[in-house]
């Protein structure tokens, strides 16, 4: 075994809209481990090759591309190659086009390394839809959060709303149909519990509550 594979990692997959960043972001904060935000790596690839003008179906020039990116994550976003994109990365045009390039072998396999490095002691808490599949199956902790189509909808709705931003709550809930089906139906690396996933639905839950299960269970294993 490598030393790279003994650093415990706590993994947290899940439907767009579950609360799965908000929820690895806590874990990370208490435990003070690392922090992996996967779907902000196929968010660069999008970024990065909409800048470049490069076809976001030419698997073999963006895996290129990601392979030369310097890419460093601080606490309130992401610096590539010198310049930041926290915000960039968060536009619609890069979240579809985040969507496009997730569907990639050759993407997907060129972001793996990345995702792999990350795995630092004492520890990482990574967030995606492949983390506990396929990136980090060794795992100890596997959570699947997931919550109703209406509960995700109206969180995202109520978020906008509270940013003074317009919101059409049946416009919300048709792009979240949208990305459920494409997360779940891709061939490659869909999105879908582990076989020893601890699956959590948070429709009727706080983040909170979802935190302290969590924990429960870190503690139930002798995790932490
Ligand atoms: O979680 P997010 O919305 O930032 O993810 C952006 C896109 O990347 C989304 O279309 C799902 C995809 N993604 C993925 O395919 N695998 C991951 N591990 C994380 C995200």
């Amino acid at each position: 075994m490598s030393g790279a594979s003994v650093v415990p990692v706590i993994t947290v997959d899940g439907t767009s809209g579950s609360g799965k960043g908000t929820l690895a972001a806590l874990i990370a904060k208490r435990l003070g481990w690392h922090l992996l935000d996967s779907g902000a790596l196929y968010r660069i690839v999008a970024a990065v090759g909409l800048a470049r003008g490069i076809d976001l179906q030419d698997a073999s020039q963006l895996a290129s591309a990601v392979a030369s990116l310097d890419i460093k994550f601080h606490d309130a976003g992401v610096v590539v190659d010198g310049q930041e994109l926290g915000l960039r990365i968060r536009e619609e045009a890069v979240s579809s086009g985040a969507s496009v390039v997730a569907a990639l072998t050759e993407v997907r396999e060129a972001v793996l390394d990345i995702q792999l490095a990350q795995r630092r002691p004492p520890g990482l808490v990574a967030d995606g839809r492949d983390m506990g599949t396929v990136v980090f199956p060794d795992a100890p902790l596997k959570i699947y959060l997931d919550a109703s189509l209406e509960a995700r909808a109206e969180r995202r709705y109520k978020q906008l709303i509270d940013k003074g931003l317009a919101a059409n709550l049946l416009a919300l809930l048709a792009g979240l149909q949208d990305r459920d089906q494409r997360d779940k139906g891709r061939t490659v690396s869909p999105l879908k519990p582990a076989p020893d996933a601890f699956i959590i639905d948070s429709t009727s839950l706080s983040i909170d509550a979802v935190l302290a299960l969590t924990l429960e269970r870190a503690h139930a294993i002798g995790l932490v």
